[in-house]
């Protein structure tokens, strides 16, 4: 299982900081916001992290992690020339996949939980592609699961639903087998110009290949000012946490 981590994007809602600096690497906590995908991955046996990001954000990105030895993985680079959407940015990391499965996750998503029995799951049962869903209040902003009630199956996902038809967001935590990118060459654009993460999910629900766990504990998509300053609570809440019990 190897991982792969996706720090491109605008970062509009973050501006004007995004102006100058990639939106993964302002601070949550004492660290920068990637830092904590890195480590979720890690902590669910993940050796080698693939980063991708755009080419003026690179150097940066380098400065800070280097080839993450520091934080225990190896860590690889691959640019996306410019913001084409999530599932765009995912075909750059077919040469480092091969055949392998991964686990693919946004930069900006903060979570309390360790991802290792999800990746378990996924492992044992030889699934092909999975989501983990939790719920939100605001639905309207993020990809939103329909689930059937009598068979609990996913029916489909919506990209930011006018009517939500429940309050199941798709995380930005997504594991797929490697025929994810012969998924991704049938993909069109949206009407925001970019390929779709939604629309790729939806084909493996579709062939009937899409499984989902809930997420346990808290998450978020620190991409705006708001969930931004958010996280950060959240994220000291932990760190104070185990300060005092390393105390005790
Ligand atoms: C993206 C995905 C959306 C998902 C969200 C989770 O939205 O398109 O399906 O629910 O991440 O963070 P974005 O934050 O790019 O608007």
């Amino acid at each position: 299982m190897k991982g792969v981590i996706l720090a491109g994007g605008r970062g509009t809602r973050l501006m004007p900081f995004t102006k100058i600096i990639n939106k993964q690497l302002l601070p949550v906590g004492p660290y920068p916001m990637i830092y904590w995908a890195i480590i979720k991955m890690k902590k669910s046996g993940i050796q080698e992290i693939l980063i991708i990001t755009h080419n003026e954000h690179l150097s940066n990105f380098k400065t800070i992690l280097a080839d993450g030895s520091q934080l225990g993985v190896k860590i690889t680079y691959e640019i996306q020339p410019y913001a084409g959407g999530i599932a765009h940015g995912l075909m750059y990391a077919r040469d480092f996949i091969k055949k392998d499965k991964f686990i693919f996750m946004l930069g900006d998503n903060i979570f309390e939980e360790s991802l290792l029995p999800y990746v378990k799951n996924f492992i044992d049962k030889n699934e092909k592609a999975k989501v983990l869903l939790t719920r939100v209040n605001d639905p309207k902003r993020y990809g939103i699961a329909n689930i059937n009630k009598h068979t609990q199956q996913i029916i489909s996902i919506v990209e930011k639903p006018k009517y939500p038809l429940s309050n199941l967001c798709v995380t930005g935590i997504y594991m797929y087998d490697s025929n994810v990118f012969h998924n991704i060459d049938f993909l069109e654009k949206s009407c925001r110009e970019e390929l779709e993460i939604t629309d790729l999910n939806n084909i493996y629900i579709t062939k009937n290949q899409m499984s989902y766990e809930i997420l346990k504990g808290w998450w978020i998509d620190a991409g705006t000012h708001t969930s931004l300053f958010r996280a950060n609570q959240l994220v000291q809440a932990v760190l104070n946490q185990s300060e005092t019990s390393e105390d005790k």
